[in-house]
């Protein structure tokens, strides 16, 4: 039988979540998409995420991937949602307003997961970067498949500014750019990350990626090569599904007592210490 788990992706326009099978990636109901409050307070993030919850009826843990780094459930950054994430107890601030368990993640990460997974990225080993170009960039970098969390690369400075303000889909659109002329932007931008990190793929997603025949082949100046991500305005929700799912392995798939202990400590992302308390 396989797994399911809910997943809900924070974006700063919209909050969509679905229930996932962790196998195929698929949303086993139709996705759900509740408009992001503006302000996007806390507290009213918080409540279209208990609307989403209760939407599906879920009764497990839930997986959210929030727009910014996120370190043991704390939100650290908020560069494109409202300043008082900053510093927050987001993962306990949500689990009171849902009544569930829930491991949050940076929402580039938790796309990135999901390419890893089951799309552009699967079986990929070496250095591989995931960017998601949207209201933001985000990334995730992951070695020989392993994540490295809260990378922040959208904000690499480029001539003195920060790179995703004039790269992301949301610049191309805000400055009426071309193809052509955004292609050269990514250009310049995935020059300079290569430059730092060196990576040996480059997967290429958010919205946008869709239309990656249109852009992708502009790119310039860039040895690595350029995917385009396969799960698309979907891998934020199943990512956070599949690092929920990591977090609560009782819940997905009877464990021995050594697979639990070892999740307990290597689970990473999960509040309230875990899976081994989950599991007693
Ligand atoms: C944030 C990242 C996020 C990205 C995409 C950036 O502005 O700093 O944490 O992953 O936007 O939402």
């Amino acid at each position: 039988m396989s797994m399911r788990m809910l997943g809900i992706d924070i974006g700063g326009s919209g909050i969509k979540g679905a229930p996932v099978d962790l196998s195929s990636g698929e949303f086993t109901e139709d996705r759900y998409r509740v408009a992001t409050p503006q302000p996007s307070r806390p507290d009213a993030v918080a409540k279209v995420l208990a609307e989403v919850v209760e939407h599906f009826g879920w009764d497990g843990p839930v997986g959210v991937t929030y727009p910014g780094v996120v370190i043991d459930g704390v939100t650290l950054s908020a560069a494109n949602v409202s300043r008082h994430w900053i510093g927050l107890d987001a993962a306990s601030l949500i689990a009171d307003a849902t009544g569930r368990e829930i491991t949050l993640l940076n929402d580039a990460d938790a796309a990135g997961v999901a390419e890893m997974r089951i799309g552009a990225g699967r079986g990929r080993k070496g250095t591989v970067v995931v960017l998601t170009l949207g209201t933001g960039i985000g990334s995730a970098l992951f070695t020989d498949g392993v994540l490295v969390p809260n990378t922040e690369f959208g904000h690499i400075e480029i001539d003195g500014k920060d790179a995703e303000v004039r790269a992301s889909a949301k610049a191309r659109e805000e400055h009426g750019l071309g193809w052509e002329k955004w292609a050269k932007r990514l250009g310049t931008y995935m020059a300079r990350l290569e430059a730092l990190i060196s990576p040996s793929l480059i997967i290429v997603g958010g919205g946008v990626s869709k239309k990656a025949d249109r852009f992708v082949p502009l790119i310039e100046g860039v040895r690595a090569p350029i995917v385009p991500a396969r799960l698309v305005n979907n891998a934020g929700i199943v990512g956070a599904a599949m690092a929920a799912a990591a977090a609560h392995p009782v819940e997905v798939a009877e464990p021995t007592p050594h697979e639990v202990r070892k999740a307990g400590t290597t689970g990473g992302r999960q509040r309230e210490g875990g899976t081994a308390e989950t599991a007693r």
